[in-house]
């Protein structure tokens, strides 16, 4: 079964076709284009610009996803002027040259758009370009939570942990860290999830993008976090030298899977108060910061683990693309719970893509979850 996918929900425009077989996923294509350059000067995304963006760049994106799936490109319709957009050639193409490698939409099976959470702006650009396209390509319409398609990032390249004999077990335990979200969610099955916790303020990567900001290092946060606290280790510095600086792990030891990350922000807020040549310690705080954040995610995700027994853990959402996070999470995994097996999604899949969407998509398919084009709308606050 063949895929488009289509992501639009904050400031990624993103495109991407999958090949779905059984549990086996294959991506033909993934293009994302990223608004960072033009939202860095504000310091975070302005949504009014981030749609316009997206209402600029959703078209030839989709273009260059179908092209590079060597499947036949929107503008061939549009530059026809006999045809109404975007009315897609269909048999002519395999007539004329029946070897041609080029492929036309109708060969794609089902469009899989983010329909939330998400900016409403940006979703509904993505939602109305899939609406119309299911029209007129008359293809099945679905809608895919932004957060379901995070977790299934993991689904891409193939059911996770397929050479373990873990392999397919549910339940799986999903810790999806993103500039939205934070929540450990337990997926009982495809398409069944619980949330065992979540975040009572801040999002960890929203954590991130203000310690950043409060830190001068630029926009997006995360990755600006952990390549100054990478500094800090390439310089071999000795965590004495981290002796003044103390950031709390907020709610490690808490009775439940909840997280909080504002306090730990303006805790770190105090600490630059206080300390006049805070500017040339930079990379100390940002270690720090970095890994008050990872000590929590870590605490809570193997407490969940231990506690619903689930032998497969998995990551998913832009802060899993962080390298300290992804080694301390496999290393603590395997020695405190060397049974469980643990998935990370390719460092593409982590931050927002429309792969992940599609492949969401492929398993709703299979479920039949179809949504009719008439009835599809953007819902900024959806619930997984
Ligand atoms: O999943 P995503 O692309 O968009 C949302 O759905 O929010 O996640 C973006 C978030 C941003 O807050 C960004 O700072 C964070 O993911 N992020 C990181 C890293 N790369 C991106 N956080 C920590 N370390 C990273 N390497
Ligand atoms: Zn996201």
């Amino acid at each position: 079964m063949i895929i488009l996918g289509i992501e639009t929900s904050c400031d990624e425009t993103a495109a991407s076709i999958i090949e779905g077989k059984g549990n086996d996923v294959k991506v033909l294509s993934n293009v994302v284009s990223s608004q960072i350059e033009i939202h860095k000067k504000y310091g975070g995304v302005i949504p009014e610009v981030a749609a316009r963006e997206h209402v600029l760049n959703i078209i030839p994106v989709i273009n260059e996803a179908l092209e590079i799936a060597k499947i036949k490109p929107l503008k061939s319709c549009l530059a026809n002027t006999n045809v109404k957009f975007p009315i897609p050639s269909t048999q002519d193409n395999v007539k004329s040259n029946p070897k041609s490698k080029i492929l036309n939409p109708k060969l794609i099976d089902a469009i899989a758009v983010t329909v939330g959470p998400g900016l409403i702006t940006s979703l509904i650009v993505g939602v109305e370009t899939a609406r119309n396209l299911a029209y007129a390509w008359n293809l099945p319409l679905i809608g895919v939570n932004h957060i379901e398609g995070h977790i299934y990032a993991n689904f891409v390249g193939g059911f996770p942990n397929s050479n373990t004999e873990n392999s397919g077990q549910f339940p799986i335990l999903i810790l999806t860290v993103s500039g939205g979200h934070t929540m450990l969610v337990l997926m009982k099955g495809h398409g069944k999830f619980k949330t065992i916790g979540e975040t009572r303020d801040d999002a960890a990567g929203e954590a991130f993008d203000k310690a950043a900001q409060m830190l001068g290092i630029g926009y997006p946060g995360g990755p600006a976090v952990a390549a100054n606290a990478a500094k800090l280790k390439i310089k071999n510095y000795e965590l004495k030298n981290n002796k003044n600086i103390n950031l709390p792990r907020p709610m490690l030891n808490s009775n439940n899977f909840d997280f909080s990350f504002s306090g730990l922000k303006t805790a770190l807020l105090y600490e630059l108060k206080k300390d006049a040549d805070w500017q040339k310690r930079i990379p100390e705080y940002a270690y720090e910061f970095q890994q008050a954040v990872i000590d929590v995610l870590i605490g809570k995700t193997i407490k969940a683990v231990k506690k619903y027994n689930v032998k497969n853990i998995m990551l998913s959402g832009g802060v899993a693309a962080n390298v300290e996070l992804r080694k301390q999470m496999a290393a603590i995994i395997k020695i405190k719970i060397p049974d469980a097996s643990l998935h990370i999604p390719e460092l593409q899949y982590t931050t927002d893509n429309a792969a992940m969407v599609a492949t969401a998509g492929y398993y709703k398919a299979l479920r039949k979850k179809f949504i009719p084009w008439k009835k599809v709308k953007a819902e900024c606050n959806l619930n997984l």
